[in-house]
């Protein structure tokens, strides 16, 4: 089993009868969508919300009642793959571009649990490119932004087409070093008038769960959680 399968699999033995699910996004999150399929066929009473129109369209296919974020009361645990993440529990996520819908549904959320497979752990985040989503209009005035702060921009593309997220806006990827002085970029990334989002998720998982090569699962609880 691959280490991805094995965290998915894992994080979904915390989802309870009754709950409310925030369904992630990327090849980590698919597996625990599977699992999330078999606790309904198995006649387990969840709703879900989804975090990108992937994740939703999976979830469909598995006959996971699905809800958009305005139509329940609260997310009770959302589960969600990370792009990096150090031992304060601070994350980069993005990579599939679905960083605004996980941030808000990871916001919502009562309980937060972060999967991946080891590779994702780092001692200090920052060398995976951060995604922050931009609105198209004036994009061209943002990137003049975070190029003059010296953030080295590169906007998103897919088939050599600008990337659109699910919200029909782009993906600008900073291409910066560990370690990053993350409040000054919060503060100056999202005080640039078209900034939607910043991929940076800092404490806000309450556990961690890591699948390993040698198939062991390792699960860090966050004491710490703000
Ligand atoms: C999507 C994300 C994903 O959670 C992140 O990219 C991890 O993906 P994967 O599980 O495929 O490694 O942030 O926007």
């Amino acid at each position: 089993m691959n280490s991805k399968k094995i965290a998915g699999e894992k994080a979904a033995e915390y989802i309870k009868d009754g709950m409310v699910i925030g369904l992630g996004t990327g090849s980590t999150s698919y597996y625990m969508i599977e699992k999330v399929g078999a606790l309904v066929k198995a006649g387990m009473k969840l709703k879900a919300v989804a975090t990108s129109k992937e994740s939703e369209e999976h979830a469909l296919r598995l006959h996971i009642p699905t809800f958009d974020i305005n139509e329940v009361p609260t997310i009770d645990l959302a589960i969600d793959g990370v792009d990096e993440i150090d031992n304060q529990f601070n994350a980069i996520k993005g990579g599939g571009g679905a960083l605004f819908r996980e941030k808000i549904v990871a916001s919502h959320a009562k309980e937060v649990i972060w999967i991946m497979d080891d590779g994702k752990l780092v001692k200090e985040i920052g060398n995976f490119p951060l995604p922050i989503e931009i609105l198209p209009y004036g994009y061209r005035y943002v990137l003049e932004q975070l190029e003059k702060a010296s953030y080295l921009p590169r906007i998103r593309k897919k088939d050599k087409e600008f990337f659109l997220t699910d919200n029909g806006n782009y993906i600008v990827d900073l291409q910066l070093k560990a370690p990053l002085n993350t409040k000054d970029i919060m503060e100056h990334v999202m005080n640039i008038t078209g900034v939607l989002e910043v991929g940076l998720f800092l404490n806000m998982c309450d556990r961690i769960v890591v699948g390993r090569k040698d198939h062991s699962i390792k699960v860090i609880e966050n004491k710490y959680k703000r």
